[in-house]
């Protein structure tokens, strides 16, 4: 097996297509430790149209440059390869996947595809205005939406310029367009939004949507705020329930990192994501595809192993299927965070959540 990790320390793994062991091809993929894997995450671009400030440093992003993004030739090849290793769900993300050319056609494309059977996407809204029904029609199923806060002056504070009435308009659009169930973020940061977890949960009891609160989690160029501001899910549910009483537990869905909650009589329900305090790495199901081509096999930490150089020196789709279900087969179990590993390579930008 050739393992070379590139400069240093960086953990990349480039593998030979033709020297990694051969995996059976007629079975779905699973990890050393059971786990089937039949979730990806493809981050279309890892640029977007707002700053969030847990997502990205105010100052000095670098965005890839768009020749070493995957065309949509290549994403449709390692998403085929992917089914035939047994994937079947796929989220689009980013960055903004909406700021992708030819979003709509590439979601076509997806949904012709044989063995996916769910496309999600998550997206900050800002342009889902006119994309919702186009998308919709394409085969786009669902959209998580990102709204950290329900006040316009903070929201665009939060986002460093995003317009909160534009989120409003696409969610509006994706309600209108069928692109149930509408599940909305919020990352909670001390002294910046946690004073409205109230105001924010309180959604749910007017609207039929699933709202999620979302721990920090200490990505490249947020590590600082992510040490200081991270509220625990456990602080934001005394939080909640000293307003409305006593959560009703809905339980967790399988693989869905959201534990969830209803507020007594509410349409809505309530979603905790705890990935620092409580994690859900048992339960993961999960692969990220970066803009860039890199198959990330856990979201906080930094190893990877190449498609796109794979794919650029003339991979099939078998040799892709062959590296997809080897990276599969070296997922590590789950982060180190207690143990104070953090990923040092990648932005959340360019992981894509
Ligand atoms: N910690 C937790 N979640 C984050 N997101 C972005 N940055 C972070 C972070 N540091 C989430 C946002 C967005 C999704 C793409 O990723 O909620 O909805
Ligand atoms: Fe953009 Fe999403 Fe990051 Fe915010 S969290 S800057 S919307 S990619």
């Amino acid at each position: 097996m050739s393992n070379s990790a590139m400069a240093g320390m960086i953990p990349l793994f480039f593998y030979d297509p033709r020297q990694i062991p051969r995996y059976a091809v007629d079975t779905p993929a699973c990890d050393s430790f059971g786990r089937r894997i039949d979730y990806l995450r493809v981050s279309l671009t890892d640029r977007c149209n707002m700053r969030c400030v847990y997502c990205m440093p105010a100052q000095g992003m670098q965005f890839a440059p768009r020749p070493e993004l995957l065309t949509n030739e290549e994403l449709l090849l390692v998403m085929r390869a992917a089914a035939a290793a047994g994937f079947r769900k796929i989220r689009l993300t980013g960055g903004e996947p909406t700021l992708r050319q030819d979003l709509v056609e590439l979601i076509r494309l997806i949904k012709a595809m044989p063995g996916i059977e769910h496309i999600a996407m998550t997206t900050n809204a800002l342009r889902l205005r006119h994309l919702a029904a186009p998308l919709k029609a394409a085969g786009l199923d669902r959209v998580n939406i990102s709204v950290d806060s329900l006040d316009p002056q903070k929201f665009r504070q939060m986002t460093r310029g995003g317009k909160l009435e534009d989120v409003w308009a696409g969610i509006e659009a994706a309600v209108a367009a069928g692109l149930q169930p509408i599940k909305l973020n919020a990352v909670i940061v001390r002294g910046m939004n946690d004073d409205e977890v109230v105001q924010l949960a309180n959604l749910t009891t007017q609207y039929p949507w699933e709202f999620r609160f979302i721990e920090v989690m200490p990505l490249t160029g947020v590590t600082g705020l992510a040490q200081e501001g991270v509220i625990s899910s456990t602080e934001l549910l005394e939080r909640i329930e000293a307003a409305f009483g006593t959560l009703e537990p809905l339980g967790q869905a399988s693989s869905d990192p959201a534990r969830l909650y209803r507020i007594p009589g509410a349409p809505g329900k309530i979603g905790f994501i705890s990935s620092v305090t409580d994690p859900f790495c048992a339960t993961c199901n999960r692969m990220r595809l970066t803009a860039d081509g890199r198959l990330h096999l856990c979201l906080l930490r930094d190893e990877e192993v190449d498609l796109r150089a794979a794919i650029r020196s003339g991979a099939t789709q078998e040799q892709i299927e062959q590296l997809v279900r080897h990276a599969v087969a070296i997922k590590p179990w789950g982060h180190g965070l207690p143990e104070g590993v953090v990923p040092t390579l990648r932005g959340m930008s360019e992981l894509g959540g």
